[in-house]
């Protein structure tokens, strides 16, 4: 998960890394609002930040200085509903602006290429951080870090000092580096960056940007449920999660439910391939239920991929291994009746795919069950062509209805 600029400051703070002080604003009056406070307590110049979770905001027109309550109010409105690189702009940081001497560049990361964590660090931060990356490679200095070391004052040192930083900014910069791998170990981030760290005229090393990405599969030892964003999530990929279900939505017609993550992305492809005979059907989602699929959770993976308006067939591609396919088909039979019983009767063709561990049995459980939806196909090929084909003639049956 992607933090915000906001949250990653929050997250900062906690540590005690020095950050400005801000406080977001939904509404240019709730911007407004906020400069008035600052502007009573002798601080009326802000910065008005776009808070996206994409970076060169500033580059884009969406990090903008204001001087006093009405100006800000003014700047927010410009920037609230803007598009960043395919991102709404819902909120704005409004922070007091720093009187900045020199911009650099400060993170940790997990490198995994290298099979380690790495600190990058350039006196050379800002903006343009990209480009010198690119274009003057020696001025960004990468210093791996042992994890089991992690960075203690000595470690913090060299990185600063890799990175060439002015000896006035050095000691300052060392005890934000120290604090900053702090959040990133102790908080189960895979990126913590922060471009610019500054140093203000008045000599202090502050972090003005924050970049935190955190590890989704350490969240269970986590309290990051804060930082959720209702707003971003689908709300069918917010249900599926609920019931660990891991699940994409995607843009088309045919909902797709596997066994195996590799077997599923070789699924879409077939059904956007055979779709393409069919005028353009496209698979509308990804579903991987795993190695167990009982019935539970087959009847989980249905219902959320029926849930989805889009949908017009199903295909269930299933290649079984450990879980047999006679568990599978059992599982596909008592979801339907499960689903009946909630409720929830399924009218949309499902075309189902076996093979693999006791293929034979598992045809004989559907031809026996007698289920009207449920059509069976031997081959991945015939069956994503059968499940596109289905989803074109519901898709062509629904037209005139909807007057599409
Ligand atoms: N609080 C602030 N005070 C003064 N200048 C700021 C402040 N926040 C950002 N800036 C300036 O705006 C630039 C871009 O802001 P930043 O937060 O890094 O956004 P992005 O990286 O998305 O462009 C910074 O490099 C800095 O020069
Ligand atoms: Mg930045």
């Amino acid at each position: 998960m992607d933090l915000f600029e906001h949250q990653a400051k929050e997250l900062f703070a906690e540590y005690g890394v020095p950050v400005p002080r801000g406080s977001l604003a939904r509404t240019p009056e709730e911007a407004r609002v906020i400069v008035e406070g600052f502007a009573a307590a002798g601080a009326p110049r802000v910065v008005v930040k776009a808070q996206v979770k994409t970076g060169g905001r500033g580059k884009a027109g969406g990090v903008k200085v204001a001087d006093g309550p009405a100006e800000a109010q003014a700047r927010a409105q410009d920037i609230l509903g803007m598009d960043i690189k395919g991102h709404t702009v819902h909120t704005v940081l409004v922070e007091e602006a720093s009187d900045i001497a020199q911009e650099y560049y400060l993170s940790f990361l997990l490198d995994r290429a290298a099979r380690t964590f790495v600190s990058i660090c350039s006196v050379q931060g800002g903006m343009e951080i990209e480009e010198v990356a690119h274009s003057n490679p020696d001025a960004v200095a990468q210093i791996p870090i042992d994890p089991l070391a992690g960075v203690d004052a000595a470690k913090a040192a060299e990185i600063v000092a890799a990175g060439r930083l002015p000896e006035e900014a050095r000691p300052g910069a060392a005890t934000l580096a120290e604090r900053l791998w702090a959040v990133f170990a102790d908080e189960d981030a895979t990126l913590v960056e922060v471009n610019p760290l500054i140093l203000t005229v008045d000599g202090r090393v502050v972090a003005l940007d924050g970049k935190v990405t955190l590890d989704d599969n350490a969240a269970y030892r986590q309290d990051h449920g804060r930082f959720a964003d209702p707003t971003a999530a689908d709300p069918l990929e917010a249900r599926a999660k609920a019931k660990h279900l891991n699940y994409v939505k995607l843009e088309g017609e045919v909902g797709i439910i596997g066994n195996g993550a590799g077997l599923v992305m070789s699924t879409l492809d077939v059904v956007a391939q055979a779709g393409e005979a069919f005028g353009g059907i496209r698979p509308a989602n990804f579903l991987d239920i795993g190695g167990g699929a009982s019935a539970e959770v087959m009847a989980d993976g249905l219902e959320i991929v029926l849930s989805d308006t889009s949908v017009r067939s199903v295909l269930v591609n299933v290649f079984g291994g450990i879980t047999s396919c006679d568990s599978v088909a059992n599982g596909i039979v008592s979801a339907l009746g499960m689903l009946a019983e909630r409720g929830e009767r399924v009218t949309h063709p499902i075309v189902v795919r076996l093979d693999g561990n006791n293929a034979a049995e598992a045809r004989r459980i559907l031809t026996d069950a007698g289920l009207t939806v449920v059509e069976q196909v031997e081959t991945m090929d015939d069956a994503a062509r059968r499940a596109a084909q289905l989803a074109a003639s519901a898709q062509r049956a629904a037209a005139p209805a909807t007057g599409a």
